[in-house]
């Protein structure tokens, strides 16, 4: 077990990418804080880590609101003495362009993704520099953050902002033994996060979901998708002595799609 006796934090705990790592950091040996703006999801995510014999508690936050965000890692420390790993994940997804994006879908937007980012980041590190013990923050990505994905202008710029982000706070805090890095999921399998919800007492999921990433499939050079458990893995090693001079680096989870060359198809 790679995170045995640390202290994970994950924000946007759904049953897909979040609770997956959750689960994953869990299984790593972490006690884990599970925060969601959607009470379902925090709690139910930590219950589910409690059930297989993990130790989870859930919190309901707004990661744009710093009192919320303030409080929650004050929650987090009371309950697990500190926080080891930041997961940076929460979302909303707005398949919006530059013309027809409102001002108010925007700012909504880029402030989870990147003001999220920054409160619960500033909160964490000065918990890890006050407890004086190394830390680790991992920022989710996406492919659509290093490519010019059309209509999802509010994502693709929040995402790629991550990016540099992440570079300029590794530098901030590699004094303080914090390292930072982020991790490129791409279009991921959705069974398992089908088989999650089922398993967190929400009913069958619509098996027609799946044929919409027949097209992503195709165009992954691995011929198949990740899923959240190959991001869990992939973190618990960055988090780990494993990634001991790591940081300031973008990790991509993503069968290959950014590697591959814009006009190859590797299905043909
Ligand atoms: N799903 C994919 O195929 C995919 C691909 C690439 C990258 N990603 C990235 O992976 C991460 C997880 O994606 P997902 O598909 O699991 O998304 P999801 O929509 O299933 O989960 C996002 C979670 O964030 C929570 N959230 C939204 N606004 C919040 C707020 N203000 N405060 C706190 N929580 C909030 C939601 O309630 C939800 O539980 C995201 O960062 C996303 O950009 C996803």
């Amino acid at each position: 077990m790679k995170l045995q006796g640390k202290v994970a934090l994950i924000t946007g705990t759904s049953p897909n990418i979040g609770g997956g790592i959750a689960e994953g950091l869990a299984e790593e040996g972490a006690k884990v804080v599970c925060v969601d703006i959607t009470p379902d999801n925090a709690h139910q995510c930590a219950e589910a880590i409690n059930q297989r014999g993990g130790q989870a508690i859930g919190a309901v936050c707004d990661v744009t609101d710093e009192a919320q965000v303030q409080a929650t890692v004050a929650r987090a420390s009371e309950a697990f003495g500190g926080v080891d790993l930041l997961v940076n994940s929460a979302v909303i997804f707005i398949q919006k362009g530059v013309l027809d994006m409102s001002l108010a879908e925007w700012t909504r937007q880029t402030s989870i993704i990147l003001t999220g980012t920054f409160l619960f980041t500033k909160y964490v590190a000065q918990l890890m520099i006050a407890q004086q013990r190394p830390g680790n923050i991992i920022n989710i990505i996406s492919t659509a953050g290093h490519q010019g994905q059309p209509r999802n202008v509010g994502y693709c710029t929040g995402k790629s902002g991550l990016l540099n982000f992440t570079r300029s706070v590794a530098m901030e805090l590699v004094d303080y033994g914090i390292r930072v890095n982020s991790l490129t999921p791409t279009a991921t399998d959705p069974q398992e996060s089908f088989e999650r919800a089922e398993r967190w007492g929400r009913g069958p999921s619509d098996q027609r979901i799946a044929q919409m990433f027949e097209p992503f499939r195709k165009g992954a050079p691995m011929h198949k998708l990740p899923s959240p458990k190959h991001y869990a893995k992939a973190i618990a090693f960055l988090a780990s002595e494993e990634a001991e001079m790591i940081t300031g680096m973008d990790l991509r989870v993503d069968a290959g799609t950014i590697a591959r060359y814009w006009a190859w198809n590797p299905s043909e």
